[in-house]
């Protein structure tokens, strides 16, 4: 890691020649990523706030098949009902209630950690992330409007961590995040870290490819989501209703050459 002294020297020369631009595909677009300024805050918390919601659908419904201990304790309890009542009902019922309780279970945990990181690290970005040292957040912008964001936290002295990755709806597709993702690396390796890591519960493709895509390797998957640990831990209907898996990426950075072997920008 380098010393406080060099991060300020290094942070200042990283000011001087942001922000980094590209042309986008059709040569009309301009995608700027640089680090967030005060006035980037709300809609940094507005596209952090609608990626986090996006994660009910995809934990209620997408992440079902991803778990069999799941289906098989729904598929014990739609027979038992079904034999307790003797109503062939229960085969509609029973699933059409699960589902409900999944999306129900999902909602309420992902306002929990949503409200949490607005509490906390969202709350004050310069001071959480823009003034500490081994950390950083940086937007996307096109022009003039925040589509994106992403940030570094250091984990220890050799470990930085990706986190808050999110691309405005309107904007996917187009690179936005791959470019918010190699600023990261290319922080990442200024900074002396030897290795970044990044997890997801996300049960769509488009995280794990573009994990992939920027060097990341997977490593392991754990239960649970990782980030915000509950006093209690999770309640029995939680663990039923909210079964998540982490997925865990990591890389190792090489000081001289790109992750990818591409151009950073
Ligand atoms: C994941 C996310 C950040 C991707 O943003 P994006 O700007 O659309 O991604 P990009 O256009 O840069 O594409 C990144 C990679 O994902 C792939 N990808 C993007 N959307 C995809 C989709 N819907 N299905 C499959 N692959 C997809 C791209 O092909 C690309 O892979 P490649 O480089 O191998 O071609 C965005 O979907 C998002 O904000 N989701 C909600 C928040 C979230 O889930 N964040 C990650 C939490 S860990």
């Amino acid at each position: 890691m380098l010393g406080v002294q060099e991060w300020l020297v290094r942070r200042a020369q990283r000011n001087q020649h942001s922000p980094e631009m590209r042309r986008g595909a059709a040569g009309k677009t301009r995608l700027l990523v640089r680090e967030c300024e005060p006035r980037d805050e709300p809609e940094v918390r507005r596209i952090f706030i609608e990626g986090m919601m996006e994660m009910i659908e995809d934990t209620a419904i997408r992440g079902l098949p991803h778990h069999p201990d799941s289906l098989l304790l729904y598929g014990a309890l739609t027979v038992a009902c079904l034999w307790l009542s003797s109503s062939w009902w229960m085969l509609v019922l029973v699933p059409m209630a699960v589902l409900i309780a999944r999306f129900w279970f999902s909602h309420q945990a992902v306002h929990r950690f949503t409200k949490h990181y607005l509490r906390t690290d969202m709350a004050d970005i310069q001071g959480s992330y823009i003034n500490t040292q081994g950390s950083c957040l940086w937007v996307a912008e096109v022009e003039g409007a925040v589509v994106g964001h992403v940030s570094a936290v250091q984990i220890s002295d050799h470990t930085v961590e990706l986190q808050r990755m999110s691309v405005d709806l309107g904007h996917r597709h187009r690179g936005v995040a791959v470019a918010l993702g190699r600023r990261f690396v290319k922080f990442a390796q200024s900074s002396g870290f030897s290795k970044a890591i990044v997890g997801t519960t996300d049960y769509r493709p488009a995280s794990h490819k573009l994990y992939l895509s920027l060097g990341f390797r997977w490593v392991s998957v754990t239960n649970g989501y990782r980030h915000v640990r509950e006093p209690d831990g999770p309640s029995l209907l939680d663990r039923v209703f909210y079964h998540v898996s982490y997925h865990h990426y990591e890389m190792e950075l090489l000081p001289e050459n790109n992750a990818d072997g591409k151009e950073l920008f």
